[in-house]
């Protein structure tokens, strides 16, 4: 299968520890050895949040600030390279371009954020769409796509499966919703809903839950294309 990840960067290095990194980077080098084509996108977490709270409070604009969370994503990508021990991409790859460029070589394609405007969730789900992944796994800090937020609101229920159009439609009122944080965001989804990807939203916090959504035993929200 062609599968893309997108790993948060609150569930690939929430304190920046080597080992949390490298039990991602050894399920990518898994997923490999099985056979798999392997690309990764990664987030900025809360780092990128640190950083662009700064830099507002200096008064960047928000293209700046979305400018530096990319140039943190990319750390963060550059992290997962150093922990692969498969062939990956030497440098995070910039573009969606050079990211198919690195898969066609067979190389673990690794890129964080691409241009202002959206984030790592939207560049997932394009390279997705622009490869023709299989699947698509969101590797996020909660256990799956809720009715509600479930930090804000204690009756959100989990959906176990959801179609393109269902999932578009829960991430619009949770992003409606002021102060509430969507497990993807609605440009992400809208991208999964118009190119019919399959797609598992999970926890990332346990890496092997992502092998296991590849094999077809997912824990937590899996997206199907609509009918
Ligand atoms: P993330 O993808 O990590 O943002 O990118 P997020 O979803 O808010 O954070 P997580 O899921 O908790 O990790 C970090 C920031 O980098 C900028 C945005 O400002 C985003 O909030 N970014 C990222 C872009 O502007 N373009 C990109 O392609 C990616």
């Amino acid at each position: 299968m062609r599968v893309i990840v997108s790993i948060g960067g609150s569930v690939l290095a929430p304190d920046l520890e080597a080992d949390r990194v490298e039990a991602h980077a050894d399920v990518l080098d898994g997923l490999v050895a099985e056979g798999h084509e392997v690309a990764a996108v990664v987030g900025g977490g809360g780092v990128a949040r640190r950083y662009i709270g700064t830099a507002r409070d200096l008064g960047a604009t928000e293209y700046d600030l979305d400018a530096l969370g990319i140039d943190v994503t990319r750390l963060n990508a550059r992290l997962l390279i150093a922990a692969l021990d498969s062939s990956a991409t030497p440098e995070p790859a910039e573009s969606h371009e050079a990211a198919r460029a690195s898969l066609r070589r067979g190389e673990v394609a690794v890129m964080g954020g691409t241009i202002p405007g959206h984030t790592t969730d939207a560049v997932a789900a394009l390279l997705a769409e622009m490869a023709e992944a299989d699947l698509l796994v969101y590797a996020t800090s909660v256990p799956g796509v809720f009715s509600a937020d479930p930090n804000v609101d204690s009756g959100a229920e989990r959906y176990d499966e959801l179609s393109a159009g269902e999932l578009v439609d829960v991430i619009s009122s949770i992003e409606t919703a002021a102060g509430s944080n969507a497990p993807v965001d609605l440009l992400a989804a809208k991208i999964i809903e118009r190119s019919g990807l399959r797609a598992v939203v999970l926890d990332g916090s346990e890496p092997p839950r992502i092998a296991d959504a590849v094999a077809g035993d997912a824990d937590g929200t899996e997206v199907r294309p609509d009918e």
